[in-house]
């Protein structure tokens, strides 16, 4: 499975954070947004990347995160000229992709607990897989209405009439026929590649499974000036009760043996002392069995 981390867009909500960086290096707490969505991707097994952003912020990106080696990643960039659209990616990355499956995540999309998104990826074989997030206020955001099977009955973006209480979150798995399918799209009203239209698609032909997040879940978008400082208050409260990071790529990457005690020791070797060093410095001594 290859894994697209959609980092581009204007930022213009976070005005003026954004003159400077990107939406998805502001920090979430203690640590750049991306490595949120960049942990969840490591979390599920997927180490062959994509990172899509602008033109600008592309040299930040790999400043940050470089080609991912030192993860045990292959990390790709791609730019994106101008945002037209979520599923642009798909085009902009089709050479990255080749012949496999792809899932794609949103840079400033915050996943955290259970192991629904776990389930979605080992089950996962043909068709889409998207997810549901129970919601109070559905007019916001592209809505799925979910059969008993688990199989999606519609969805739409941003409907006045809601038929269902449940958000599609900015985290999709699709098997190879993506990219066609992309290809076929026309741009919606508002110029963009909408996203809903390539799950419009797999829904028409029955391929659109839905997985629902449960209670507890937290699925938090950071993308205005509010739910960003609510980010940082959900990431704050949750380590510091429990002494365990959210998004930290490193700790994700040697729990999935991408890398061994040795590497993730010669990384924290080479970070300042600091509290993330002191953090990352404890999961090696717990591995060493200290
Ligand atoms: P949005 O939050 O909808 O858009 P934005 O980031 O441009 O922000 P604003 O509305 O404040 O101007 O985008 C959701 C995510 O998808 C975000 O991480 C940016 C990314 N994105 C792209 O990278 N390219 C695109 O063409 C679009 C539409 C979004």
């Amino acid at each position: 499975m290859k894994g697209i981390i959609l980092a581009g867009g204007a930022g213009s909500r976070l005005y003026p954070l954004t003159r400077v960086a990107s939406k998805q290096l502001q920090p979430v707490y203690d640590k750049p947004m991306v490595y949120y969505p960049l942990t969840t991707l490591i979390e599920n097994g997927v180490r062959e990347l994509c990172l899509i952003s602008t033109p600008q912020d592309i040299p930040r990106f790999q400043q940050l995160l470089g080609d991912g080696r030192r993860m045990g990643l292959e990390i790709d960039y791609r730019e994106q000229a101008k945002p037209e659209g979520i599923a642009q990616a798909f085009l902009i990355a089709e050479s990255f992709i080749g012949k496999d499956p792809v899932t794609l995540i949103l840079g400033d999309n915050l996943f955290s607990g259970g192991d629904t998104i776990q389930k979605a990826f080992d089950e996962f074989t043909t068709g889409a897989a998207i997810f549901g997030y129970h919601v109070h206020d559905p007019e916001r955001y592209g809505i799925v209405e979910i059969g008993l099977d688990g199989k999606a009955i519609s969805i739409e973006e941003k409907p006045k009439k809601p038929k269902s209480d449940y958000a599609v979150p900015g985290l999709y798995i699709y098997d190879n026929q993506v990219v066609g399918i992309t290809k076929a799209l026309q741009p919606s009203p508002r110029g963009e590649l909408e996203i809903t239209d390539v799950n419009q698609a797999y829904l028409t032909q029955g391929q659109l499974k839905v997985y629902k997040f449960g209670r507890g879940f937290a699925w938090l978008d950071a993308g205005t000036s509010s739910s960003l400082s609510d980010s940082s208050a959900y990431v704050r409260t949750i380590e510091q009760r429990q002494g365990i990071k959210i998004g930290c790529p490193e700790e994700a990457a040697f729990k999935r043996r991408f890398i061994d005690v040795h590497q993730l020791e010669e990384l924290v070797r080479e970070m300042p002392r600091c509290e993330y060093s002191e953090y990352l410095s404890g999961v090696v001594q717990e591995a060493r069995g200290k």
